[in-house]
């Protein structure tokens, strides 16, 4: 009965027009948009280079990254396991790509500033593939008198770069120029990376479909569908308060949990309306794509941490690039995840995009290319909240 309510809502509209007319606004409070305006007023060198770290992209806009700063020109990154993504990343590997987001903004920024940031990965060992610990992942300093390095142009963009969630704008084709520049965006000196890209119709299509169909098994997976609802911010509340995760302001989803008929800690029934309005998103999103790119990282015994961060570093100096051309680069992250259920498709993807089923290349990041017009950003949390020593 609850969920018919639910659904006439959803479906109807009528009071999500009502509130609409009331005056409730659907855009994101301004508080949980702040970071976005840059780091104003801040003096010390070290909170202005994190303060835009904090904007790198992470998977599901957890913002997982803890600093130390207790030793003066360095800064420490440590993984926040409290902001672990366990279902639909049980190995964790998105959580270490998405530090390696944060670690190479920072580095972007530091040099900005005319720093010379040394980078060292995992300084005291890495952490065994499938696991975390508590030791670092990453080491940042600098030597205030050393000569000023080059300044990465890529800065210009960290405030302007946001991954679009909507359609892309089918009748644009992806210029091959605008794919291709995604190439030299790669950092340098890290061995095993290897980009790939295509505009290819059939290959394009083909993608579709399995992006499609990796999105069935996790939404139809009730404990990964669980893991994104309740990730859910909804209403300016929620967003305000939390600051992460999903994001949701609409009004029609608003009025629905207000009145206590939406339920974030029940699955969407295959077959039900819910699943096929998540589905349905998915499908816009896929069908849309005018084109996909990824990341690839060759195994390494020992070093399979360190590939995932250099891979969240260069899908992030990739975003930026894009960001300069006006060309989207929307993760699609379903099929490369490693839950049981998701196999099929992981090994399908794998086949597709490197050939070989062995398990000698790794897909890090896959993302759809396309055009649409400018989105509004994701929510940060303060600065504060991810310096654990000072
Ligand atoms: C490792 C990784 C995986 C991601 N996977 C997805 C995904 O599957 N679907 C999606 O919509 N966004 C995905 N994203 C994008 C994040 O959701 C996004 O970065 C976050 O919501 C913050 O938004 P912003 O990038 O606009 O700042 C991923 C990002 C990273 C770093």
């Amino acid at each position: 009965m609850q969920r018919r309510r639910f659904i006439r809502l959803a479906g109807g509209g009528v009071l999500g027009s009502t509130l609409a007319a009331a005056g409730c606004s659907t855009a994101l409070p301004d508080e949980a948009l702040a970071a976005w305006a840059g780091p104003a007023g801040e003096t010390d060198v070290r909170r202005w280079a994190l303060a835009h770290a904090l904007l790198a992209p992470s998977s599901h806009n957890r913002q997982p990254w803890l600093v130390d700063l207790r030793e003066p020109n360095v800064i420490t990154l440590h993984v926040d396991r409290e902001r672990l993504l366990p279902e639909t990343d049980p190995w964790f590997r998105q959580i270490v790509v998405s530090q390696g987001t944060f670690v190479e903004l920072l580095l972007i920024a530091l040099k900005e500033r005319g720093l010379a940031p040394q980078l060292q990965l995992f300084p005291q060992g890495e952490f065994a593939a499938r696991t975390l610990d508590d030791r670092p992942v990453a080491r940042v300093s600098w030597d205030p008198a050393a000569a000023a390095p080059t300044r990465d142009p890529l800065f210009a963009q960290i405030l302007r770069r946001h991954t679009a969630k909507v359609p892309f704008d089918v009748a644009r084709a992806v210029d091959p120029a605008h794919a291709a520049a995604l190439l030299a965006a790669l950092p340098a000196n890290v061995p095993g990376l290897r980009c790939g890209h295509t505009l290819q119709p059939e290959a394009v299509e083909r993608l579709r479909g399995l992006c499609l169909d990796a999105a069935r098994v996790e939404v139809g997976t009730p404990r990964t569908a669980l893991e994104s609802a309740r990730l859910m911010r909804i209403g300016p509340d929620e967003i305000r308060r939390h600051r992460d995760g999903i994001s949701i302001n609409d009004l029609v989803p608003r009025a629905a949990t207000a009145l206590g008929l939406f339920d974030r800690e029940q699955a969407p029934q295959p077959g039900s309306r819910t699943f096929d309005r998540v589905i349905d998103r998915f499908a816009e999103h896929t069908r849309t794509a005018m084109g996909f790119t990824w990341l690839l990282t060759e195994a390494a015994p020992g070093r399979t941490r360190s590939a995932e961060v250099n891979a969240g570093r260069a899908f992030v100096r990739q975003q930026l690039a894009a960001t300069a051309l006006g060309l989207q680069m929307h993760p699609m992250s379903q099929a490369p995840q490693e839950f049981p259920e998701m196999k099929p498709h992981h090994d399908a993807l794998r086949r597709l995009l490197t050939g070989r089923d062995d398990g000698a290349v790794t897909v890090q990041m896959l993302s759809r290319l396309g055009y649409c017009a400018p989105v509004a950003p994701a929510p940060r949390r303060p600065l504060d909240s991810l310096i654990r020593a000072a």
